[in-house]
């Protein structure tokens, strides 16, 4: 049986449209569900378009409480038999309770060369260093923030005239080649 695949997303999930579009025809995975922590979240009106279900995990209903917000999110998982996760802009901090559920069945997307620039602003902390390149990772999620194992990694130059957002949007194109091709090797490698 394919693995099933549900993709964690926060905003207008442009990774998780890229995702779904790539698990058609002979793809060895299968997406089952698109999950937001918020119900503003763009992409899961995306995500329907495309004919996978969308749901979503108010996180602010559990305040403090991140084991309860993720036992939502599990349960949601559960629900539809997910294998497997991908995070995919989705901003909330997981914790190892909800990262052990899924051991090595997670992959996340982040914005920089890892291991540099871990956590925010990844972009304009590339310019403040005076970097001449950026770029994005796909790896595998573990208990320590944007660490774990790398899959797949691409670069992109950074230009005289680069803002943030110049510089994310540049990112950006590159995010959308990785992230499909790395989950297709890491599914193949299972
Ligand atoms: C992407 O650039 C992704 O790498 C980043 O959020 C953006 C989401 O865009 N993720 C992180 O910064 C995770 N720390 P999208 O919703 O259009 O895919």
């Amino acid at each position: 049986m394919k693995p099933r695949v549900a993709v964690l997303i926060s905003g207008g999930g442009s990774n998780m449209v890229k995702l779904l579009e790539s698990m058609e025809g002979d793809h060895p995975a299968e997406p089952v569900l698109v999950l937001a922590n918020s119900d503003s979240a763009g992409g899961l009106a995306k995500a329907q378009a495309l004919g996978t279900q969308s749901d979503f995990v108010d996180h602010r209903l559990y305040g403090e409480d991140r084991a309860a917000f993720e036992d939502a999110l599990i349960a949601k998982l559960d629900a539809v038999n997910a294998d497997l996760i991908c995070l995919a802009g989705f901003m909330r901090v997981l914790t190892s309770h909800f990262i052990e559920r899924y051991d090595g069945l997670m992959l996340n997307i982040h914005p920089s060369l890892l291991p540099k620039y871990k956590g925010l602003h990844t972009h304009a902390r590339a310019l403040e260093a005076g970097d001449t390149e950026a770029g994005c990772t796909v790896h595998e999620v573990t208990a320590k923030l944007d660490d774990g194992p790398i899959i797949e990694q691409a670069r992109v130059p950074i230009l005289s005239n680069d803002t943030p957002d110049k510089l994310a949007a540049r990112v950006l194109i590159e995010e959308h080649r990785i992230y499909p091709s790395a989950l297709r090797r890491f599914v193949e490698a299972l």
